[in-house]
């Protein structure tokens, strides 16, 4: 991160902090209230309510006993549903169809997308985002988590070139902890001239404390998501969570 970069979210995290943490409360304490939680938490673009196959999916997903196989079929099917509420912030247009029996008014997304994938677990939705968007262009951002202090370091980038034309940008990133990952991510996108009101952000399973950050530091953004979970644990994994998304995903976890 560029040093004034550090200098502005140190100065902005102290002024927020006595603040956030209240708001944080009210997050967890107004969970069965989405009116309250959409005030709360605006860049949220989705229902707070998971649907019974969300709710089945997501047993699958953080039983530890599922296996590799099992927890793929999940985040494969989990992430269908998961592009079905990212249209709906995508803009469409009527048209005008011939269908073998007769003419009616159907629907077309107005433009394409990009998709930017947060290497590697970003990659574990991808696949199923561009089922969906099979001409979109590919964006591949690697930033490492600390596995101690939870602090994100940028590796690599490679932006597509059509990245900040004015399409949808949306960015795979399954797990949203403390929001570090995609703060660095969104900040980059932001160099590379990406509006914030262009970026969608889509989460399987997201913590209050990740969104907090986000809601505070990009107000213009979307966040589509599965599931609000409850709160980060010490070692700033979701809880009840899953794990570790990425290494149950890819079969790597030890
Ligand atoms: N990343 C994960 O994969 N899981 C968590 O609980 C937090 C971050």
């Amino acid at each position: 991160m560029r040093p004034m970069m550090v200098i502005a979210s140190v100065l902005f995290c102290c002024a927020s902090t006595a603040r956030g943490d209240e708001v944080l409360e009210r997050i967890q304490t107004s969970r069965d209230h989405a009116e309250v939680l959409s005030q709360l938490l605006p860049i949220i673009h989705c229902s707070f309510t998971p649907s019974k196959y969300e709710r089945i999916l997501m047993t699958q997903l953080r039983n530890v006993n599922s296996s590799t196989q099992q927890f793929r079929a999940a985040a494969e099917r989990i992430g269908d549903l998961l592009v079905s509420k990212v249209v709906d912030c995508l803009s469409t247009r009527s048209v005008e169809i011939a269908t073998p029996v007769s003419s009616c008014v159907g629907e077309v997304f107005v433009s394409a997308v990009e998709l930017v994938s947060i290497i590697r677990s970003g990659d574990a939705l991808l696949d199923t985002f561009m089922k969906h968007f099979p001409d979109a262009n590919i964006s591949k951002i690697l930033i490492q988590r600390d596995e101690k202090t939870a602090e994100p370091h940028f590796k690599y980038m490679n932006a597509s070139p059509t990245l900040s034309h004015g399409n949808p940008v949306i960015i795979t990133e399954p797990m949203i902890a403390t929001g570090g990952t995609l703060e660095m991510a969104i900040s980059l996108l932001k160099e590379m001239g990406v509006q914030e009101k262009n970026i969608i952000v889509a989460s399987v399973c997201v913590a209050p404390e990740g969104l907090l950050r986000l809601c505070n530091k990009f107000p213009d953004i979307k966040v589509v998501m599965n599931v609000l979970d409850d709160q980060l644990n010490e070692r700033k994994y979701i809880v009840p969570g899953l794990g570790d998304f990425g290494d149950r995903y890819f079969g790597t976890a030890k």
